[in-house]
């Protein structure tokens, strides 16, 4: 491709890009694409001969976006809703184009500085203690795995060398995210070994039972090993006791790893930086910048108190990768599994600069205040009820009409294309999640959204009258 056709083609790509940004809104969320449709609409065998930009770009618009779920939407709200941000995407263009790998500083040393600069930036909006070490992963998966294998080294230090011992136990709770469970069984743990907490009417982790947990562990020779709680679980955003928490872990020499990977960011705005309480005592913690930080998939940070301890975890150099500079930098690759490594780094360097902390707060307060307002109009409507507390962007509710009701009314809300939002199950119940925090979401995005919801309902009791009777609102 000669210079001139590449320049002609990114403008075309650039407008294609301006344009789905500013009408995203006249795409459906969720495509009615049924499984099997893109492998049928595409040929079996890769092409023997090159094809035509034009028309790999025709067919991208016409076979793919049409099946794409559209999570830049401003009315995706299910999971969590996340947002790559015009200036994420610019830094994206830009990362392919230079194609660094940083996996040491020599091999590309801004790569390297910038991730100590931009999560040293982030480190100070968080409130974070000096002496937090950042490193970037691609997910809060892979950085829990990290985070419970420096747990490891920790508990054991031999683990390494002799393989780990038996009886090192993790804790989790019911409601932590599933990646820590992977990662304990993926780490050689053993599923048998990681004890899920119950949690309390707020679905945070029970202090009084993680404690009998430990307790009942040491008691038969076992080593608490780890201790995860979460600043915004999964299903329902809630924040576990923390400070509490941290008095546990350091009275039985546990690793505490936080998971804020959703809520974490809210913390940049200062009157949301009382979710991190305790945080500052954590061994580790993660945020995802590609979840609520307006960067692209993908994005996860991870920040430890203890970096000597995660790379005598992870390190393992060959000689062809050192460098005249080890000594006086941070090679990445010492710190992760990973050795080659993207230049992400670059992406959280554009948002920040361009948005600036104000923006940023301003984003964030916003979503906050969507789901305020969420929660108030679902509150003032007595055939629905609030399933959890609202602590963040996610707004949990169910109509009490039962789960059969639920479920059906969640299906037909998305199978409109209008707006896209998940479940979860609490207490045996079938509970709509609605999860607010794309840059382009509105306030009326949010109410009309509401109002597609409420309206569904009330078609679907009305036609199912007989069946959804009094004797499921009772539940
Ligand atoms: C609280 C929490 N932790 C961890 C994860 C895993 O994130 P990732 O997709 O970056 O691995 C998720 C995903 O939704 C999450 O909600």
């Amino acid at each position: 491709m000669s210079p001139e056709e590449f320049r002609q083609a990114a403008y075309r790509h650039a407008d294609w890009i301006a344009h789905y940004l500013e009408n995203v809104r006249e795409f459906p969320v969720m495509p009615g694409t049924q499984p099997g449709d893109v492998i049928a609409a595409l040929p079996a065998a890769a092409p023997e001969k090159g094809e035509s930009l034009e028309q790999i770009f025709e067919d991208f618009q016409s076979k793919i976006v049409p099946a794409l779920t559209l999570w830049n939407h401003p009315r995706f709200f299910a999971w969590f809703s996340i947002s790559s941000t015009p200036p994420s995407i610019l830094a994206e263009f830009l990362v392919a184009a230079v194609n660094i790998n940083a996996m040491l500083w020599k091999s590309s040393p801004a790569a390297t500085e910038l991730e100590q600069v931009t999560l040293g930036w982030l480190r100070q909006w968080l409130e974070l203690p000096k002496e937090f070490f950042g490193i970037i992963y691609d997910t809060a998966s892979v950085g829990v795995l990290q985070a419970i294998c420096a747990a490891r080294e920790w508990a054991d230090p031999d683990s390494r060398i002799k393989g780990m011992r038996p009886g090192l136990t993790v804790y989790i709770s019911e409601h932590t995210h599933s990646s820590s469970e992977k990662a304990a069984i993926a780490l050689g743990f053993g599923q048998e070994n990681v004890r899920k907490i119950p949690v309390d009417a707020r679905f945070r982790m029970r202090l009084d039972l993680l404690k009998e947990a430990i307790e009942a562990d040491l008691a038969v020779g076992r080593r608490p090993c780890c201790i995860v709680a979460s600043i915004g679980s999964t299903s329902t955003a809630a924040i576990d006791p923390v400070p509490e928490i941290a008095d546990i872990a350091e009275r039985y020499n546990a690793w505490l790893h936080v998971d804020a990977a959703y809520g974490g960011p809210a913390a940049v705005v200062p009157e949301m930086r009382r979710i991190l309480a305790g945080a500052e005592r954590a061994h580790s913690l993660i945020l995802n910048p590609h979840k609520w930080l307006y960067v692209s998939v993908d994005c996860s940070v991870l920040y430890t108190r203890f970096p000597d301890v995660l790379r005598r975890a992870s390190s393992l150099s060959a000689e062809y990768l050192r460098t005249a500079e080890d000594e006086r930098v941070t090679n990445y690759m010492d710190y992760g599994v990973q050795l080659g490594r993207r230049f992400r780094a670059l992406k959280l360097w554009y948002v920040f600069r361009y948005y600036g902390r104000q923006g940023i707060v301003a984003m964030l307060r916003e979503s906050l205040k969507q789901a305020q307002t969420l929660k108030s109009l679902i509150e003032a409507d007595p055939e629905f009820e609030i399933a959890a507390p609202v602590e963040l962007s996610l707004v949990c509710f169910r109509h009490r009409a039962g789960n059969e009701l639920n479920q059906q009314l969640l299906r037909e809300v998305n199978a409109t294309g209008k707006a896209f939002l998940s479940h979860t199950v609490l207490n045996g119940n079938f509970v709509l999640r609605f999860a607010i925090g794309n840059f382009q979401t509105s306030e009326s995005d949010v109410r009309e959204s509401w109002a597609l919801v409420r309206d569904t309902a009330g078609a679907l009791v009305a036609e199912y009258a007989g069946d959804y009777d009094l004797r499921h609102r009772a539940s």
